[in-house]
């Protein structure tokens, strides 16, 4: 099982380059980076489409960094294990699509894939209070999920705070997903925050590289 050592991590969202030449894309993303996020949308739980398994598999390729796949579809029981066949070693589904948080976590782990929840701006995060002893990380949205490009919700920074204080007996890691970028990383990472999602920032920079120190700066 691929797992990452390191205390912060950037994870570049693809979502945001060019799809028509992935892997210069991919290749462009600097040796530093671990861990890269694929957003999965189905066009209900969301208002948007993008890829499923097959897209992950030929991504599974393309690249050794690990695959964290963020799951903004409904029903996420019935397509984990396609996900995991697909190559993924992080795989997050949202809070708000099942009934069953638990049985999904485990078979996600039993498969040997590290296993987060998800849960949007509107979510309490009390919620998942009885599945953090379980779960691999938490991601908090801190847009609402959808797309790329959107501002930074204040209100998530509450819930990292909440989750970090929280972990003291426990090990899961913190994620964080929408508007990060040089303003609003620091706000993430001083909150607790260990790895940070980017899209629109990160690729709309020049430089790659620029764009993580500038991410890096506040902290
Ligand atoms: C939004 C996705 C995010 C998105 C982040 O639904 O989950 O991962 O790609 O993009 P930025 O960094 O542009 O908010
Ligand atoms: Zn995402």
């Amino acid at each position: 099982m691929m797992e990452t050592m390191n205390e912060i991590e950037i994870v570049p969202s693809l979502l945001s380059v060019d799809f028509s030449c992935l892997r210069e894309s991919i290749n462009k993303i600097p040796s530093e980076i671990n861990i890269l996020h694929l957003d999965i949308m189905d066009g209900h739980f969301v208002n948007n489409i993008t890829f499923g398994p097959f897209i992950v598999k030929q991504i599974r390729k393309l690249t050794d960094k690990m695959l964290d796949t963020h799951l903004m579809i409904e029903n996420p029981e019935k397509y984990i294990d396609k996900f995991i066949e697909a190559g993924v070693d992080y795989l997050s589904f949202h809070y708000e699509t099942t009934d069953n948080p638990k049985s999904l976590i485990d078979s996600i782990k039993k498969q040997d894939v590290k296993a987060g929840i998800v849960i949007n701006p509107d979510t309490n995060v009390n919620v998942l209070t009885p599945y953090l002893e379980y779960v691999d990380y938490i991601l908090i949205m801190s847009v609402y999920p959808g797309f790329a490009g959107q501002s930074f919700i204040k209100d998530s920074l509450d819930k990292i705070s909440f989750l970090k204080e929280e972990r003291k007996e426990r090990k899961y890691k913190i994620e964080i997903d929408g508007g990060i970028n040089d303003k609003t990383a620091s706000m993430a990472l001083n909150a607790g925050a260990d790895w940070l999602v980017t899209g629109s920032y990160l690729f709309s920079h020049s430089s790659i590289k620029d764009a993580i120190k500038g991410l890096l700066n506040g902290k």
